[in-house]
């Protein structure tokens, strides 16, 4: 059987950070860093709600998240601002490194699928809108369990939707709580490590393979 990868999307086929330069018009010299906690609360959101088992889609947490993140740096949008900032979170870009390494993985016979906390429509209209929706057989979205990663039952989710057999399937992901979530729930799993001061959580569990960047992806997996 050949073997199945599957793509976590943001921040790691996609640029969570990509709202930067539309941030700086409402945060000036604080975009990145406001840029920043709205991505660490979204997180946060997702597993709370996991937690409690009370689930509302990751565009909920996004968008909540982002009211915290401007009470948090002290700015008031109108709602015309905040729905610019939502919007341009379904059309973020791609990383560099992805469209010529999916085309490759692709080339070389992987089935390839998007798995995200995102629903399974905005995950398509993300990567449509990158220009990558092609090099995926499907997306698999926690949404149909109403719950987050790292829920072990997200993990399982996506073997049985892609038809895929556990011991052929990977996880890529450049989140370490995905990557452990996945490694723990019996997949394995690259994290891809986006940036030299990204750390790995010390749990005693590791990454079955660390990249630093996905055109490692073909010689290393295959
Ligand atoms: C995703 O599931 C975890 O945000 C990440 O796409």
């Amino acid at each position: 059987m050949s073997v199945t990868l599957a793509f976590d999307v943001y921040g790691t086929l996609i640029d969570t950070h990509g709202v930067v330069y539309k941030l700086q018009k409402v945060a000036g010299d604080k975009a990145q860093a406001f840029s920043q906690t709205w991505r660490d609360k979204q997180l946060e959101y997702s597993f709370r709600r996991g937690l409690m088992k009370n689930y509302q889609n990751f565009a909920v947490c996004t968008s909540h998240a982002l009211d915290y993140t401007c009470r948090y740096y002290k700015i008031t949008l109108i709602k015309e601002q905040k729905m610019e900032l939502l919007d341009s979170y379904r059309a973020l870009p791609a990383f560099d490194d992805v469209v010529d390494s999916l085309a490759r993985l692709k080339a070389a016979g992987f089935r390839l699928y998007a798995f995200s906390n995102g629903s399974a429509d905005t995950v398509e209209t993300l990567l449509s809108a990158a220009g990558i929706r092609d090099f995926f057989l499907g997306i698999v979205s926690v949404d149909d369990l109403k719950s987050f990663k790292p829920d072990p039952a997200v993990y399982s989710h996506f073997i049985k939707k892609s038809e895929a057999s556990i011991s052929d399937t990977w996880l890529i992901s450049s989140n370490p709580f995905d990557v452990i979530g996945a490694i723990s729930a019996g997949m394995r799993a690259a994290w891809v490590q986006r940036s030299k001061e990204a750390i790995f959580d010390p749990w005693g569990v590791e990454p079955t393979l660390t990249i630093a960047s996905l055109r490692e992806l073909p010689e290393k997996i295959g």
